[in-house]
């Protein structure tokens, strides 16, 4: 705490010369054409997306109200006198209440009064600062957007926004020092020390968001670095995926019906397709008692099982003179095996952990993963050679590959990005693969093979001592139900959970409940022809 009020009292000294709040992005010039405008910490800060208007450049302006040059005296004297007052236990307080407590305070005993507005301004900024993520707190907060990154002194700071993808920011660190501070903060934040001697950081901030940072021009000549990847509280489901038409109903219902009965999968696409997400929500497929471990290198899985373990890999870092040893996903792969795990689930397969994941999944286990590939083919071609050198008899083991593209339509303002599973392919062994389901780019609707067809299914029937008809008809049954839940509108991944659970528990009495319902919704009842 009281090195944050160190760092702080040295930028706002700086600040109070300029008479003006320091860490305020620029504003936006009246000539700007404003794109959309939305709340962050509403009264207090709000993001705008406005285009320059002599080119289709857009930048995100970090709207925040500013502090007056009394307001912004009175914040920094608040500062300085709380960091030579501070006392308290450092690590129990709450720093907004002990700022608003100690600073009223601190107020009356040196007689100093500010308005009603003018306190809140001052109190946003303090937890803005001081729990916060200082300048990039309207940042952390916005939703939309997925990593912030500085590429060092002077530059803006960019983001990558979920509608408009990479966007200059309005806030601009020109000193060295302030670059320098940001970082120390944010290093200090994922408890991690950065310095000329360690000048790259890789950390977790609060809240799960992923630190890479390095150090002043140790090994990046413009200045310090940063980029922060963070963590969706909110993930995509799969009912946001059909509002979005990703996939259709019958898609995800055979996909249901197989991830329930511990299915393994390979979700396939380029960077940035959308592997990952599509992964997370085939997760909430599976049943909620499942023991399920996921190895990542970033954490990026968000699912609501209770009994899951959640491990990432780390990196070597050193601490006073200390070199920690490496935790790469392949010793995690063998760690997680001897957890006794229902299903295992690699987030991003590249090297030998490919090896050992196939492993377990030739041994009973229920197994998932992404990588990098254009199709079911070219996916396992990938598997079986080296690095990853799975050997060609596992293969079978693996049941499905879905293969999802990130696609850009243009259009006349600007382009739109729309995503689609393109197949699910059944997986027969090396070379040998039933694309069970395609999407059509020209209708854009999705076809699907006659379900007796499916090798998978045919299993799932023997294994269950159901007829082929009778997993037809199931299919059709969870088809409605995902209609159902998108028509309630239950997109949150916790509540859509529960109702997949309770679907799973006791299909019947669930489904009769449903479908007394569905008349008196707008859902077609008609199957969708298979
Ligand atoms: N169906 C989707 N609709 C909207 N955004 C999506 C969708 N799938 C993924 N995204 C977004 O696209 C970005 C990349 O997705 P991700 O799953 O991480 O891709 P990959 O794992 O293929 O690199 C993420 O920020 C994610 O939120
Ligand atoms: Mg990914």
């Amino acid at each position: 705490m009281v090195q944050i009020f160190k760092m702080l009292k040295r930028n706002t000294r700086e600040q109070e010369e300029q008479l003006r709040f320091p860490t305020l992005g620029e504003a936006i010039p009246a000539s700007y054409k404003i794109l959309e405008r939305y709340p962050l910490n509403a009264p207090f800060a709000y993001a705008t997306i406005a285009q320059e208007p002599s080119s289709s450049t857009k930048i995100y302006f970090l709207d925040e109200v500013p502090l007056n040059p009394i307001e912004a005296s009175v914040y920094t004297h608040l500062l300085n006198i709380l960091e030579n007052e501070l006392t308290v236990p450092r690590d129990k307080i709450n720093p907004r209440e002990y700022f608003m407590q100690q600073g009223k305070r601190v107020l009356i005993k040196y007689k100093r009064k500010v308005s009603l507005t003018s306190w809140n301004k001052i109190l946003y900024y303090a937890e803005r600062d001081l729990v916060g993520f200082g300048i990039l707190d309207g940042l952390m907060r916005d939703p939309n957007i997925e990593d912030i990154s500085l590429d060092g002194v002077g530059r803006p700071v960019f983001v990558f926004h979920r509608r408009y993808e990479s966007l200059a920011t309005n806030i601009k660190l020109k000193e060295e020092e302030s670059v320098d501070n940001l970082i120390t903060r944010l290093c200090h934040m994922s408890g991690k020390h950065i310095s000329t001697a360690y000048p790259i950081i890789q950390g977790t901030l609060p809240g799960g968001h992923r630190l890479s940072a390095t150090y002043k021009r140790e090994i990046s000549p413009n200045g310090g670095t940063f980029t922060i990847r963070k963590f969706r509280e909110d993930p995509i489901t799969i009912v946001d995926m059909l509002n979005l038409n990703v996939l259709n109903h019958t898609l995800a219902a055979y996909a249901w019906l197989l991830m329930e009965n511990r299915a393994t999968a390979v979700v396939v696409g380029t960077t940035g397709s959308g592997k990952t997400t599509l992964l997370n929500a085939l997760l909430t497929l599976t049943r909620m008692n499942s023991k399920l471990i996921t190895i990542e290198e970033v954490r990026e899985i968000n699912i609501a099982h209770s009994n899951w373990v959640a491990l990432t890999s780390r990196p070597i870092y050193y601490t006073g003179g200390e070199r920690s040893t490496e935790v790469g996903l392949f010793d995690l792969v063998k760690v997680a095996m001897r957890m006794r795990p229902d299903i295992l689930v690699v987030g991003e397969v590249r090297g030998e952990e490919a090896y050992v994941l196939f492993q377990a999944i030739g041994t009973g286990h229920g197994g998932l993963c992404t990588l990098h590939a254009d199709d079911a083919a070219s996916a396992i071609q990938r598997l079986t050679s080296k690095p990853m050198d799975v050997a060609p008899s596992f293969i079978p083991f693996l049941d499905l590959v879905f293969v999802i593209k990130r696609i850009t339509l243009p259009s006349q303002s600007s382009s739109k990005i729309i995503r689609r599973i393109v197949s699910v392919e059944e997986v027969i062994n090396v070379g040998n693969y039933l694309k069970m389901f395609e999407w059509d780019p020209i209708s854009d609707t999705f076809t699907a093979q006659p379900f007796k067809k499916s090798i998978k299914l045919a299993r799932l029937s023997r294994d269950l001592g159901l007829s082929i008809e009778e997993l037809e008809d199931e299919i059709r049954r969870r088809s409605l139900v995902l209609k159902w839940v998108q028509q309630k509108n239950i997109r949150n991944y916790k509540e859509l959970s529960l109702i997949l659970e309770d679907y799973a528990s006791s299909p019947n009495s669930m489904f009769s409940k449903i479908s007394a319902e569905l008349p008196k919704m707008d859902v077609e009842i008609e199957a969708e022809v298979f």
